[in-house]
């Protein structure tokens, strides 16, 4: 027999953009229930982003989210910018800004998300299988199967924070969305590394393709390397790897580089792609479930945490304040954000990368691009404004 719940908002995926709406909520009052597909394990196992623009670092300050990030997080207030064989830009984000990025992995971010939400005993179902949300113009309901058990979830409102595959996006009937997709013809290699990290966060284009180099803690090194998007990572040794950052890194910088084992390598293919509205009658998108960005620029997971934020704003002055405004232009506020992202994404892709094919024209505009960049100070400036991310 289907056991029924109540709740006020359902969320389905436990990723960063539900467990932090559920977090919020959780503050404000408003009653959620979390719907994961993946085992708790699983998700706390992947590692993803790791940039925090000052604008999510906010946000987790204000919810007390923010004591790991104060005790393990690098402060970046630098990014270096390398094309082959020119001077590297060193673009200061703290002089143009006042404001700076912060490296702290997904992954810990998520863990304290996990803690955080047993801490408050809010409810989450992991490790399910046909979630199915319904009913979504008048009065929702979402039904999953766990351990064989049948579940309906009834709730005011559905969000939908499913990820780059959202059943919830899909739910939205095809006549009344509108989709934008480029898929990019490369992926980046991804490496995590037991080894002290580079202290610049140093973006390189080379002749060969694009480098990335990161890090997680001063202990911990993230590298990404532009392969081919047929390749997979048993084509990538360790060895072939490191020599292929040596290759593509201006010399000055070699240095600064400690070689040592991988502990994870995947392979990420890079996209663009949005899907509006982020809104259906009674359900909400969030994050990757409505717009994935390549990751250049460090965008994807900053995304998903300022759509939260509007969210949040709205749901809890829809019912504590009854006043549905912020709800009704909830998907407006958070695309006009997700399209200067997805902008940015875009031209540091498209400046920093090799693409197969290209034209002597096109290479010739890319570069002068990057000149102009190093020439004027206004356009520095702007690209910083837009790293650090723009206030919420
Ligand atoms: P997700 O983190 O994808 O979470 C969605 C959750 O929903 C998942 O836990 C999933 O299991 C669950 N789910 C899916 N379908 C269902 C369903 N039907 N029912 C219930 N649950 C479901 N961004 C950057 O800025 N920099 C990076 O370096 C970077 N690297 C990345 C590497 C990889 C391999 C990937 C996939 C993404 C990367 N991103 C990066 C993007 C960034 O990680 C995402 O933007 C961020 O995870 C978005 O959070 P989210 O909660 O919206 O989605
Ligand atoms: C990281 C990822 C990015 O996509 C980026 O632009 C900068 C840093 C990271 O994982 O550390």
């Amino acid at each position: 027999m289907t056991q029924i719940l109540k709740t006020d908002v359902t969320i389905i995926g436990g990723g960063p953009a539900g467990m932090l709406l559920s977090h919020l909520l959780g503050k404000s009052g408003i009653k959620s229930i979390v719907i994961e597909r993946k085992t708790r394990s699983h998700v706390l196992g992947r590692i993803r982003a790791g940039m925090l623009e000052a604008g999510t670092v906010d946000v987790l300050r204000q919810a007390g989210l923010a004591d790991r990030l104060d005790r393990e997080a690098v402060v970046q207030e630098k990014v270096h910018y390398g094309y082959e064989g020119k001077e590297t830009l060193v673009l200061d984000l703290k002089a143009f800004t006042g404001r700076w990025l912060t490296a702290f992995g997904q992954t810990a971010l998520t863990e304290e998300l996990y803690d955080s939400h047993d801490r408050a005993g809010r409810q989450l179902f992991d490790d399910v299988s046909d979630v199915r949300p319904q009913d979504l113009l008048l009065k929702p309901f979402t039904t999953f199967t766990k351990n064989g058990q049948r579940y309906r979830v009834d709730s005011e409102f559905v969000v939908g924070c499913d990820g780059s595959y959202s059943v919830c996006r899909n739910t939205i009937p095809k006549n009344l969305r509108r989709e934008w997709v480029r898929e990019y013809p490369f992926g980046w290699l991804a490496v995590l590394a037991d080894v002290p990290p580079m202290p610049q966060l140093f973006y390189a284009r080379h002749s060969e393709g694009f480098l990335l180099a990161s890090k997680r803690t001063p202990q911990l090194s993230r590298y990404y390397v532009q392969v081919p998007v047929k390749d997979a990572v048993e084509d990538w040794s360790d060895d072939r790897f490191w020599k292929t950052i040596f290759r593509r890194l201006p010399k000055t910088y070699h240095s600064h580089v400690t070689t040592g084992p991988s502990i994870e390598k995947s392979i990420v293919p890079l996209r663009s792609y949005i899907s509006e509205p982020m809104q259906y009658g009674r359900l909400f998108l969030a994050g990757d479930a409505a717009h994935i960005v390549p990751p250049t620029g460090a965008k994807g997971l900053n995304l998903a945490v300022s759509d939260v934020y509007y969210l949040h704003r709205a749901l809890d002055a829809a019912y504590n304040h009854k006043d549905p405004t912020m709800l009704e232009e909830y998907s407006q506020t958070a695309l006009r954000r997700v399209w200067s992202a997805v902008n940015l994404s875009w031209r540091l892709t498209e400046i920093m990368h090799v693409f197969p094919g290209e034209s002597s024209l096109e290479a010739k505009l890319l570069e002068n691009e990057f000149d102009l960049l190093l020439e004027r100070p206004c356009k520095q400036a702007a690209l910083a404004q837009e790293i650090v991310g723009l206030h919420l």
